[in-house]
């Protein structure tokens, strides 16, 4: 082709990358693969074969791990982990400095093997999964040459289990390894079966920067073998995939004691108003949804766009659409690669296939083998399966909408909550929505940037944990000192004579929505002090109660909206008036539980509402700073309705210590209060219903925990559950709480020590809060 006629259709000429590299790489390993245990590759096994998508050949077989291969990797990293961690932050430091250039060193070796065994194209491997993998470490290091002097008191989990997808590789293997290692922790990861290789060659980095022996280990194979690292002696699962293999990792491990995170699905918008720079948001949407073929979590893969400019947007969307390159992913001018495996093309297909709604439209030619056409499909009904189900391929489904309020509604019209992006060229219009919109990141006229600074992670059915930042190193540890604490002992209430006849005016009721409720069954039980005398009755509450008072609490969103400083007037006011009682409160108390710490209870359930006051202004969130024409802030927003069961013993001070972070940081709450001791609780309404406090922001309920606590957990509209009550009630929440994927904080049958330090501070302000992410275009 000659320079003129070239000029004249400006069409690519073919650039493959050579694959001679990685390919010798491959058969200087034999072409077979066993694990990387203790620092060495162990014999390679009975196992599979892993293809390169675009062409079907095999690249390599690797070994599926059985029990005992596991077993090995984790008393590895177990033997390993003290030292690790006593190398100190500057010693690990060095080690994750060493990787990362070593990263930088093989970039093309890296991205290569990436492209050939995933099929995403040479240009995201080379300019988007091996840069933000070697800034991922080069970042930790960072974080493990701080770790002492900027996360003081904190210790690393231990042994961290942690389970990978197929669609970024090596990348979410940066994000695992990176802050588990920085932090004193040892790991065994297993990649996803389909795409092993740049994990295995990363096995190989580790040996030649001289990683101690069993800090890292990785083990090869299917979902069979990410059970048995779910089920193994490990301190922390962390998972990235589906949201279906999530929830069943949730099941798995509830009551066991072990850290969780979890970055599952999404359906995320692509938000276009009117008035946005349209060229840049079909450009932006091109990154949003034909990134790695569609084949990301936080793909934009449904488009919002405003009904004034649908008709234009789409317009330049199928050109755009016309132009995008499909084929060899070694090819340095392909857009869109090949599908990871013929399983994931075939399932995209049969979604987009089973459609009947809607036009679909795909520019032709789409090379075959395990390729999938860009696709657009307009004119779906918000409730169309497409609308609601992650495809996970290169599919964007669209529909419009007239105003914000609109968009906003059917933005979160779905059950995940990962990301989102809003084009505007106002800045009212993208600022008033962003915090509006349920996902754990917003992009402002952007899509699909991350960085090693800025946390990522889910609302919703998108998992819970965050990756990146601080926040994200915070889930890698916990406080020092903690690891052996006292185990919490059941507290009974005191027996009595039954037949006694009962008090006037004594029969305490529910709290529901700011006004006193009787129970819905009408139920009470009898409460007796230490010596058997009776004192009162105390409501029991059933799951109808419950309901009406999550269903107060959703009701009092208001609550979310106002200003920090109006709702530390609240907790002051409640400290005041709780304090104006202090004496008749400290008596009760002392009655109830037969002990005499009552007054000292009161004074500190009283300081606990000025230091939550205190704190409601002033637990911000911070600005990350990420390398690039932006600034990701990470902000606090509140849960929203948080459940909690309080403890048994210390009957008013356990109750406030959770209500007031939660609603300092603007959560409502439906509290179940201590089951021997419920009559402290109930006369704290009196003290709420004297300090302006909205109705539906603190619920109030009694009953028996373990009855009450499946319905609690499970409830749709609860969207966190804590429980600092008996041992047992753990699972039961984790387990309820699996099918909505709420976040838990529960203590595995720990005890804590209300009165002290323990009782308050930041664990309880970070549990009220989700962090969101929010990209803005900032700077010159
Ligand atoms: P998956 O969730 O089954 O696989 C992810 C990882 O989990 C793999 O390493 C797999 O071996 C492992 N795994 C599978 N079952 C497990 C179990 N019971 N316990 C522990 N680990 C287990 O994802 P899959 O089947 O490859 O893809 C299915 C769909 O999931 C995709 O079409 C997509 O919609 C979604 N997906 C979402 C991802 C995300 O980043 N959010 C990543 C991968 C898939």
């Amino acid at each position: 082709m000659s320079v003129k006629e070239i000029f004249e259709s400006m069409e690519y000429g073919p650039a493959p990358e050579s694959a001679a590299e990685a390919l010798a790489w491959l058969v200087d390993q034999g072409d077979r693969f066993g694990h990387f245990i203790d620092g060495t590759f162990t014999a390679p096994g009975a196992g599979f074969e892993s293809r390169n998508p675009a062409t079907g050949e095999v690249l390599a077989t690797l070994t599926q791990a059985t029990q005992d291969d596991v077993d090995a990797a984790v008393s590895a990293a177990r033997k390993a982990q003290p030292g690790w961690a006593k190398l100190g932050g500057p010693g690990r430091a060095r080690h994750l400095y060493a990787l990362a250039r070593l990263l930088q060193k093989h970039a093309r070796l890296f991205a290569v093997l990436e492209t050939l065994d995933n099929g995403k194209p040479i240009r995201e491997s080379r300019d988007i999964d091996l840069p933000l993998a070697a800034r991922h470490f080069y970042h930790h290091a960072g974080w493990a040459q701080l770790m002492e002097s900027e996360l003081p008191g904190r210790a690393p989990l231990g042994v961290c289990g942690q389970i990978v997808p197929w669609n970024f590789p090596l990348l979410m293997l940066a994000w695992k390894i990176a802050p588990a290692l920085a932090t004193g922790n040892t790991v065994v990861l297993k990649p996803a079966e389909w795409t092993s290789l740049t994990a295995l060659l990363f096995a190989d980095i580790c040996r030649q920067a001289g990683l101690p022996k069993g800090v890292v280990n990785i083990v090869t194979g299917d979902g069979a073998v990410g059970e048995m690292i779910v089920a193994a002696d490990v301190d922390k699962i962390a998972f990235t995939g589906s949201t279906e293999v999530g929830r069943r990792i949730r099941e798995a491990t509830a009551g066991s004691g072990k850290a969780l995170t979890l970055e599952l699905g999404g359906k995320s918008p692509y938000i276009v108003f009117e008035d946005a720079d349209i060229d840049s948001a079909v450009e932006g949407l091109v990154d949003a949804i034909w990134l790695n073929g569609g084949q990301v979590c936080c793909a934009g893969s449904r488009l919002l766009v405003q009904e004034g400019i649908a008709e234009t947007f789409h317009a330049r969307l199928r050109t755009r659409m016309e132009k995008l390159r499909v084929g060899n992913p070694l090819d340095k001018c392909i857009d869109v690669g090949a599908i990871v495996d013929p399983v994931q093309r075939d399932r995209i297909a049969a979604m987009v296939g089973a459609n009947t709604e809607g036009e679909v439209f795909q520019p032709a030619p789409c090379p075959s083998g395990c390729y999938f056409p860009p696709t657009l499909i307009t004119g779906l009904s918000p409730a169309a399966p497409l609308m609601q189900d992650e495809i996970f391929g290169p599919v964007l489904v669209s529909t419009t909408f007239r105003t914000p309020s609109e968009a906003v509604q059917l933005a979160n019209d779905t059950r995940y909550g990962l990301a989102a992006s809003v084009w505007s060229e106002n800045i009212n219009t993208a600022l008033d929505i962003a915090p509006k919109l349920a996902a754990g990141v917003v992009w402002i006229n952007g899509s699909n940037m991350f960085d090693a600074a800025a946390p990522f992670g889910g609302v919703r059915e998108s998992g819970f944990g965050r990756e990146g930042g601080p926040e994200g190193l915070m889930a890698y540890t916990r406080p020092a000192g903690t690891e052996k604490a006292k185990a919490l002992k059941p507290v009974a209430p005191f027996g009595g004579d039954e037949a006694e006849p009962q008090p006037v005016d004594q029969t305490a009721k529910l709290y529901i929505g700011g006004k006193q409720a009787r129970p819905d069954g009408g139920h009470a039980r009898e409460v007796f002090d230490k010596r058997g005398k009776l004192i009162g009755q105390a409501p029991i509450a059933n799951r109808k109660d419950i309901r009406n008072a999550v269903e107060a609490a959703r009701g009092a969103a208001g609550w979310s909206a106002a200003t920090a400083h109006n709702r530390a007037q609240v907790l002051y006011y409640i400290g005041e008036n709780l304090s104006a009682r202090a004496g008749e409160f400290a008596q009760s108390i002392d009655r109830l539980t037969g002990g005499r710490s009552g007054a000292a209870e009161v004074e500190a359930a009283v300081n606990r509402l000025f230091t939550y006051g205190a704190w409601a202004d002033k637990f911000d969130g911070r600005i990350a700073n990420v390398p690039m024409r932006g600034a990701a802030l990470a902000m606090r927003q509140p849960c929203g309705v948080i459940g909690a069961f309080c403890p048994d013993e210390l009957p008013l001070l356990g109750l406030v210590s959770i209500m007031a972070p939660a609603i300092a940081m603007g959560n409502r709450v439906v509290l179940v209060a201590s089951e021997p001791f419920p009559l402290a609780a109930t006369a704290f309404y009196q003290v709420l219903e004297t300090s302006d406090v909205p109705g539906g922001v603190v619920n109030i309920l009694a009953g028996p925990h373990a009855e009450l606590a499946p319905t609690l957990a499970s409830h749709m509209d609860v969207d966190a559950v804590w429980s600092f009550s008996g041992a047992e009630l753990s699972a039961t929440i984790e387990r309820g709480a699996a099918g909505t994927l709420k976040r838990t904080w529960v203590n595995d049958g720990r005890a804590r020590d209300w009165m002290g330090p323990e009782g308050e501070g930041r664990a309880f302000l970070e549990a009220a809060t989700e962090v969101k992410t929010v990209w803005i275009p900032w700077g010159a």
